[in-house]
């Protein structure tokens, strides 16, 4: 049987961190790196273990969001993960379940950075592709982030969104989106 399980980082033990890496390392094959790592950090993780292992990681991160003309608190999607050889069981589902009740508790929306294997998932769950023009908040001011046009994802929440209009994130070390 599974069980899906709710975490602050704060929360998590070594062991558990550990186990969280070696999932996100081994369904990356190989891709996911320490800044990636340190992007899962300091939120709400989502954990489904089935029998004793750890099938499933997602969390979610406050950042920092600007779009017309609004600072927005956003419930930010990293490190969603499902072990290769359990995929298209549901387990996925079973993570943003636990991580959008996470998001709507405490956001003005909900964004993410979709992978390839991702996009469908949260285009199914009702998640909005951005149209509109990707940036970076920098101390020079914001820094079109054009490779990242495309990928982001968004929940909205009670605040209005034009999906074709501009979206800026804060900055951090690593990919910004
Ligand atoms: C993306 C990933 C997390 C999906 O996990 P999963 O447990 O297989 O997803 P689920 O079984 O819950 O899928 C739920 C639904 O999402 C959609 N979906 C999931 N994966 C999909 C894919 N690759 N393409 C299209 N739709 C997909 C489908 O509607 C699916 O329902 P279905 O199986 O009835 O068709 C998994 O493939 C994975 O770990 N990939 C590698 C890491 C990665 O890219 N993570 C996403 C980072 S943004």
């Amino acid at each position: 049987m599974s069980t899906t399980a709710v975490r602050r980082t704060a929360d998590l033990d070594a062991r558990t961190l550990s186990a969280i890496r070696g999932l996100l390392d081994e369904a990356f094959d190989g891709d996911f790196t320490d800044a990636d790592w340190a992007h899962a950090l300091d939120g709400t993780h989502a954990l489904v273990h089935h029998e004793g292992r750890l099938v499933g990681h997602g969390s979610v991160v406050r950042r920092q969001l600007w779009h017309g003309g609004r600072t927005l608190r956003a419930g930010y999607v990293e490190a969603v993960a499902v072990v290769p050889d359990r995929r298209r069981q549901g387990i996925a589902t079973a993570l943003m379940d636990a991580l959008e009740t996470a998001i709507r508790a405490d956001h003005d929306l909900g964004a993410l950075s979709a992978s390839d294997d991702g996009a469908g998932l949260y285009a199914a769950r009702g998640w909005l592709l951005w149209v509109g023009p990707t940036s970076v908040r920098t101390a020079e001011g914001d820094r079109r982030t054009p490779e990242d046009d495309g990928s982001v994802f968004v929940l909205p929440g009670t605040v209005a969104l034009d999906l074709r209009g501009a979206l800026t994130c804060d900055w951090r070390e690593g990919d910004f989106w």
